[in-house]
């Protein structure tokens, strides 16, 4: 078992690590990222990861780079906190590459996979509430919500329905169960996407917490870049993408301010704190994702921390 890092190459050439500096990559996973990084440049990396398994298996990479690589176990919404914590209050450079690592995908005991029967648990962190606890104890419209704010699912009301009911016989404790419900009410796919994978990703996405993160994550890497430093990010689904892309518009001076005399959004503009690397975003080469069908729905944007706030000039 083993995590392939997606858009390395894109990831190294944006966030331009260079001898001296110092960097947090918010989602260690395997280390791919952080090895190259360190081989990159000699750098001090700072490596996040919620998932205590992540953190454990990070030991032997610390090992070689000695005194360059410091693991910390942890949210990255809270970057900031636990950062400051070990003394650092301003980075060269900050990465986040969204989601989950092969390594929790692929272990059924994780409960994230709607193809091999597991608890349903979902948790990244092995703490708090579990996906199991949520479908027990939702209400059908705070369920059928969930299911499509999260996980886009316009048959929401449907399932949840279908999971009210299944939960008043027996709980339901199992992925294999939970999705057998899903692809019971639901009509045979045409795509070939399985039926349970939105209800899938929106569970995930509320058990973790994964969009609030993200919120706090940008405005944090707001505060601790300086001039020059760059922030990366590789996102999966287009819930993650949307607040990226809107959040590097606002840093960049480019979201223009909803006003109903200026429908075009002229007059005002946000105040352009960050330069756009990527005025679109990038998408793995073709070559990648045949290799990897995991990278296939990445995207990657960066923007890098200008010298002084400037007024953006349309
Ligand atoms: C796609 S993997 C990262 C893979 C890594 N770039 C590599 O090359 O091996 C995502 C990792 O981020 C972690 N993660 C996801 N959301 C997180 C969050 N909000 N805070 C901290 N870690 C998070 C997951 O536990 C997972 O290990």
């Amino acid at each position: 078992m083993s995590h392939i890092p997606v858009m390395l190459p894109e990831m190294l050439d944006h966030l331009a690590p260079r001898d001296g500096g110092k960097y947090l990559d918010g989602t260690f996973g395997g280390g791919g990222y952080a090895e190259a990084i360190l081989a990159h440049a000699t750098c001090t990396l700072w490596a996040i990861d919620r998932d205590p398994e992540a953190i454990a298996r990070g030991a032997e990479l610390a090992r070689n780079f000695p005194g360059r690589l410091h693991l910390i176990h942890g949210g990255f919404g809270d970057m900031l906190a636990v950062l400051n914590e070990q003394g650092v209050t301003s980075l060269d450079g900050i990465v986040l590459d969204l989601g989950l690592s092969s390594f929790q995908i692929d272990d059924a005991r994780r409960g994230f996979s709607f193809r091999a029967d597991g608890p349903l648990d979902m948790r990244m962190s092995r703490t708090g509430p579990t996906a199991a606890d949520l479908v027990a104890d939702l209400s059908e419209t705070d369920l059928a919500d969930t299911l499509f704010q999260y996980g886009e699912e316009r048959l929401s009301r449907r399932i949840a329905r279908a999971i009210v009911a299944a939960r008043a016989e027996a709980p339901i404790t199992t992925t294999g169960k939970l999705a057998a419900i899903i692809r019971g009410v639901m009509p045979p796919a045409r795509d070939g996407i399985d039926p349970a994978t939105r209800s899938f990703q929106a569970l995930r996405i509320r058990v973790n917490d994964e969009l609030g993160d993200i919120v706090r994550a940008l405005a944090a890497a707001e505060t601790l870049l300086n001039p020059g430093g760059r922030l990366v990010v590789v996102s999966f689904h287009s819930l993650e993408d949307r607040l990226i892309k809107r959040f590097f518009a606002d840093a960049a001076g480019r979201a223009p301010s909803p006003s109903r005399h200026d429908p075009r959004g002229l007059a005002a503009r946000s105040v352009a704190r960050f330069k756009l690397l990527t005025p679109r975003a990038l998408r793995p080469r073709e070559s990648e994702f045949l290799k990897n069908p995991r990278a296939r729905s990445a995207r990657l944007r960066a923007i890098e921390r200008l010298p002084h706030a400037e007024v953006f000039a349309p």
